[in-house]
């Protein structure tokens, strides 16, 4: 609760502040929360001038029919908002968020709520280097903007320099707002925007100190994620001697602009809203947001809201699946109209481990230094070789290189390499096909992983020679490793908890130690307990980390192509994506090592930045098909308009048929046939004339016609339309089972393929 200073010079007003105090804590509502209230535009009284002046108003009326005008109480406007939705946000006691809603032009309020951060060879591994191909087209995404709400940037990074930037395009209304240790020089041709938001925060907590109040990122996640999607070139860039390169964002000529929404000391709601709503206002191609809500429905939800508004513009909205998988259904930002990025392993390890009879064996390791373990006794002994005995293993730590060998339960093997670490050893070779070891990233002993493969020769090597000894070599890097790339364990799995009709996630990219700019007053290593290290560039993993991939290749999208569609930028990107790894066999889920990824992991599978160029059809919707979607929803008037902000959409079309790039349908356990039915419009936006064949891939247990099966178009831009009847006939397992729908281009080179899932209605 706000507390007003109680040295207040006029007594009048101070007792009957006290007396309403008083009531209040004896109905227990005193007690102050910040709300996001929702109101109708179409009722916007005109004697006011502005849409802040109307809010204010809102709430001084409130103020001044309960307490008097000379008080200054719990009702406190944080933000109106005009772009991202149409409301403000406010600190109220329950009795005053009662009056907001019985103000006139009331829709809805919610409370405040906290968000979900989802914590260079990349650009390789995805084909962009080649001679032609999207960097060609796209002129490298030259003046597309990508407005990203993040952490902050570190403004002096190299990666955010501007060599070689044309001057910003005229449309640009943004600006760099000084703050702490920011001012308006840090901005340049690459960084031209700044901005940061945490009235929310403090509307919080009135005693919060911000220890940056400024665009300044403290934490490197913002930092990270901006060079991801369009850092400048820099030469040697590396971690440690890992990675290293050239960095270099996906984008590398596009522009960003920072929107600073979480600080150390909070990160809510009504900041992130505050954000997005600027990024709108000031003219973004782009926005890219790799945090996310979790469990609010679509109208509760603030990106959704906001990403809505954005849509609306034709902004791409990218945003990142959450981490919580594998579990099916815990992704976040599950929302029709935009994209949700998963997040898949880069084809890339470091470190080898040298056997005393010369076998070289590629591991995994970051530790960061070239620390010399070189020739050392290898140890293999059945009572040590646990590594869970920090006692054990001090007693044998400067003897040699150990063989740690056991269950592969992974939290063990976390606590083995902490074990490890604190023992003090020379050096540690872990035997472990868990990636969560590596995905984990960080290493601060002398230690290498090697995959259970690999073991047996290392074993019976330490086993049978008299003195067995090995050599552990640190910072060297090694790509082309197969299979890559593999849905990571953490990468959130759909459906979606706050709708289930669309596919999601839409793609994969890489997330897992991926090398991007850093703070360097964060460490990015540490070497055992006490030595901490910073870094100008640093390897994180997360769907934090795939979403800049997604959002820098939907910029350079946007910059070859500035009339598409945000949902046309989607598809272009699902229906081009690849479902097979480089072995050219099906992606596998490192979540459950057995099996081949389901979309429901991996949506359409690996971004291809070259094919979505020119995908030779796609799938446009407009704001009213998902308005269509929302009525079919039944939702009531009111929610459908604390999205949409506009009573000029209507329910006369309600349809759950979104005219999506994938399939999904869902079926009851005790039925034994079921038979969905689907209606899509393909665009053609290839050269011209073209005549596309349906081919199916069948999900088991289930039969799908397309009809008709050809697609014949006769010019550019020419739309066809066509069926899908899924017949579901019981799939013995009452297993997810998945397929695919490609329309083959007959003499030409275009496939244009859309995921199929059938799954039982009891995983949603
Ligand atoms: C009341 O609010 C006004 C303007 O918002 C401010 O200038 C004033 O200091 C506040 N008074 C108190 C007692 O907080
Ligand atoms: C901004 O800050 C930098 C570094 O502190 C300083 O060199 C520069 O002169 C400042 N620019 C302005 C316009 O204040
Ligand atoms: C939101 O985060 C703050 C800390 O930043 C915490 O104190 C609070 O409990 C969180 N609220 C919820 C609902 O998780
Ligand atoms: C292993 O442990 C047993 C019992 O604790 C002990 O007798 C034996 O000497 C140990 N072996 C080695 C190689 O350390
Ligand atoms: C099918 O489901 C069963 C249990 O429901 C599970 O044990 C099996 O691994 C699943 N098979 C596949 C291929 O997903
Ligand atoms: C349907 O099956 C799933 C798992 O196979 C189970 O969790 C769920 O409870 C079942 N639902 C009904 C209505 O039987």
């Amino acid at each position: 609760m706000m507390r007003p200073k109680l040295n207040f010079v006029f007594p009048f007003p101070f007792m009957l502040l006290i007396t309403h105090w008083f009531l209040l804590a004896l109905h227990g509502s005193a007690e102050t929360s910040t709300y996001i209230v929702h109101m109708d535009k179409s009722l916007f009284p005109h004697v006011f001038t502005t849409h802040h002046d109307w809010f204010e108003s809102t709430i001084d009326s409130i103020k001044s029919a309960k307490l008097g005008h000379s008080s200054n109480q719990s009702q406190k406007l944080v933000y109106s908002y005009n772009h991202a939705m149409y409301g403000f946000s406010a600190v109220l006691t329950l009795e005053e968020l009662e009056a907001v809603k019985n103000s006139h032009g009331f829709v809805a309020a919610y409370p405040d709520r906290n968000v979900t951060i989802d914590t260079t060879h990349t650009s390789e591994f995805l084909s962009l280097d080649s001679s032609s191909g999207l960097w060609h087209a796209s002129n490298f995404g030259e003046d597309v903007i990508v407005g990203v709400i993040d952490t902050g940037v570190w403004p002096e990074s190299e990666s955010f320099k501007d060599e070689g930037m044309t001057k910003i395009p005229n449309r640009w209304k943004g600006t760099c707002e000084e703050g702490q240790d920011f001012n308006t020089s840090m901005c340049n041709f690459k960084l031209i925007g700044a901005r940061y938001f945490n009235k929310g925060v403090i509307a919080a907590n009135s005693k919060v100190k911000i220890s940056m109040n400024s665009a300044r990122d403290t934490v490197g996640h913002g930092t990270h994620t901006s060079s991801t999607i369009a850092g400048n070139y820099v030469h040697g860039a590396s971690y440690f001697g890992y990675a290293k390169g050239v960095a270099r964002g996906i984008a590398p000529r596009a522009r960003l602009a920072m929107y600073k929404v979480i600080f150390d000391e909070g990160r809510v709601a009504s900041d992130v809203l505050a954000g997005i709503d600027q990024a709108i206002a000031d003219g973004v191609d782009v926005i890219s947001i790799s945090m996310g809500f979790d469990g609010v429905p679509l109208y509760e939800d603030p990106i959704a809201i906001a990403s809505f508004a954005a849509m609306e513009k034709g902004v791409v909205v990218s945003s990142s699946a959450g981490n919580e998988g594998p579990d099916l259904g815990t992704l976040h930002n599950g929302i029709p109209w935009l994209l949700t990025v998963a997040a898949g392993t880069i084809d890339r390890t470091f470190g080898t481990l040298i056997l005393g009879n010369g076998q070289t064996i590629i591991g995994w390791t970051l530790f960061p230094a070239n620390a010399l373990v070189e020739n050392l006794p290898l140890i293999y002994n059945k009572n040590i070789s646990a590594c869970n005995s920090v006692k054990l293993l001090s007693k044998v730590a400067k003897q040699g290189i150990i063989l740690c060998d056991s269950e592969s339960d992974p939290e063990l093997k976390m606590n083995q390499r902490s074990f490890v670490d604190e023992a003090s050893l020379l050096g540690a070779v872990f035997i472990s096909d868990q990636p969560l070891l590596n995905e984990e990233g960080h290493v601060s002993s002398p230690t290498i992983v090697i995959s259970s493969q690999d073991a047996p020769s290392v074993i019976k090597y330490a086993k049978s020679h008299k003195k067995p000894t090995a050599t552990i070599k640190f910072q060297r890097t090694f790509v082309g490793i197969k299979p890559a790339p593999a849905v990571t364990i953490y990468s959130s799995r759909g459906p979606s908890p706050s709708y289930h009709g669309v596919l999601k996630p839409d793609i994969m990219a890489p997330g897992s130690n991926v090398l991007a700019a850093y703070v360097p007053t964060e460490p990015a290593a540490t070497i055992g307990n006490n030595v901490m290290l910073s870094s100008g560039y640093n390897l994180l993993s997360g769907t934090s980390m795939a979403c800049p991939h997604a959002s820098g290749v939907a910029a350079l999208l946007k910059a070859a192509h500035t009339k598409w569609s945000a949902a046309a930028i989607r598809s272009a990107l699902v229906t081009t994506a690849s479902p097979l790894d480089n072995t050219q066999n099906p992606i596998r889920d490192y979540g459950y090592p057995s099996q081949y990824a389901s979309p429901l992991a991996i949506g359409a599978g690996q971004i291809d930045p070259n094919k979505a160029l020119d995908p030779g059809l796609v799938y446009d919707a407009t704001p009213q098909d998902y308005v269509n979607l929302l009525c079919a929803l039944k939702y009531t008037q009111k929610q459908i308009l604390t999205i949409t902000r506009s009573t000029s959409y209507n329910c006369a079309k309600p349809s759950f048929d979104l005219n999506y790039p994938s399939f999904i349908a869902f079926y009851r356990n005790n039925t034994r046939s079921v038979v969905h039915k689907f209606r899509r419009t393909v665009t053609n936006v290839g050269d011209g004339a073209a005549t596309y064949r349906a081919k199916v891939t069948q999900p088991k247990g289930s039969v799908v016609t397309v009809s008709p099966e050809t697609l014949t178009f006769r010019y550019k831009n020419e739309k066809l339309s066509y069926d899908v009847v899924i017949k579901y006939s019981k799939y013995k397992k009452k297993n997810i089972s998945f397929g695919d729908l490609v329309w083959v281009e007959e003499g030409g080179t275009h496939s244009v393929r859309s995921p199929i899932v059938v799954a039982p209605s009891g995983i949603v």
